[in-house]
């Protein structure tokens, strides 16, 4: 089976509008023909989503999604913003459980759970972070962490809907760090999680559900990481805020091709 691809960017709270329709200007530019199997993501702040969604429709392939979602349609939930509008803004992706919001807004499995089921009740693709901090894996607990993290994710969920959601795997010491997973880290971590999704959902889904690597992910590393059997794209945060430096990483996956 051909290698299909999903580089995903998340520009976590960076380039606000100002900059969002000139990223995708530029991109368009330099990008090149990208196969049907390397599918693009930028995830920009919500603000900037529907300008996003807009720019993004000249490039054949890439798709828009937000950083986080409420997990209600509507009501009193001040400064929250649902799946529906995120619908509305043009999104079809919402990235779920970043250690970000893990770390500094509690979320916690359960809300995740709320969280991935809302996105999939309004047809979006959930990308459901995992990933273990430093002193998990020096003790060497990172794939117990990580085990839990999964199954607490998917928890409840069908396998007609595990189906659909995206897994990326974000070692936390290497987000933003500039240390990255060694390719053989990556691998070993992916092939776990994948064996965790079969146990869960069996062979058959779990083979086919994308799992991203992230964690400084940029132009000189891609390819080595992108080529690991189970890495199947990254999520990829400064690297992406830069038109030529994703577009290096979109490259490296479609050699791969
Ligand atoms: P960096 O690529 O900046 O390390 O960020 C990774 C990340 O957290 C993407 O969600």
């Amino acid at each position: 089976m051909g290698r299909n691809y999903l580089i995903a960017g998340n520009w976590k709270m960076n380039s606000g509008s100002g900059k969002t329709a000139p990223f995708f200007n530029e991109l368009a530019k330099i990008i090149g023909d990208v196969p049907g199997q390397v599918e693009m993501l930028i995830c920009p702040p919500f603000v900037s989503l529907n300008e996003a969604a807009n720019a993004a429709k000249a490039i054949p392939g890439m798709h828009i999604g937000a950083q986080n979602l409420h997990f209600e349609n509507d009501g009193a939930y001040t400064g929250e913003i649902s799946a529906v509008m995120l619908k509305d803004a043009g999104c079809s992706h919402v990235i779920i459980g970043h250690s970000e919001r893990r770390e500094y807004f509690g979320e916690a499995e359960q809300v995740i759970g709320k969280k991935i089921a809302k996105a999939l009740e309004n047809g979006l693709t959930p990308v459901v972070c995992v990933g273990e901090v430093l002193d998990q894996r020096k003790s060497g607990d990172h794939f117990t962490v990580v085990e839990t993290q999964t199954r607490g994710a998917l928890a409840g969920f069908g396998d007609a809907e595990i189906a659909k959601i995206v897994i990326a795997y974000e070692p936390v010491w290497a987000i933003g760090t500039g240390e990255t997973a060694s390719p053989d880290q990556a691998q070993e971590m992916h092939a776990f999680i994948r064996k965790v999704l079969t146990e869960i959902t069996g062979k058959e889904v779990a083979s086919g559900i994308r799992i991203l690597y992230g964690g400084s992910m940029k132009p000189d590393n891609a390819a080595e990481l992108l080529a690991q059997t189970d890495v199947d794209g990254g999520l990829i945060g400064g690297a992406s805020l830069k038109p030529d430096s994703y577009a290096a990483i979109v490259q490296a996956a479609t050699k791969l091709i």
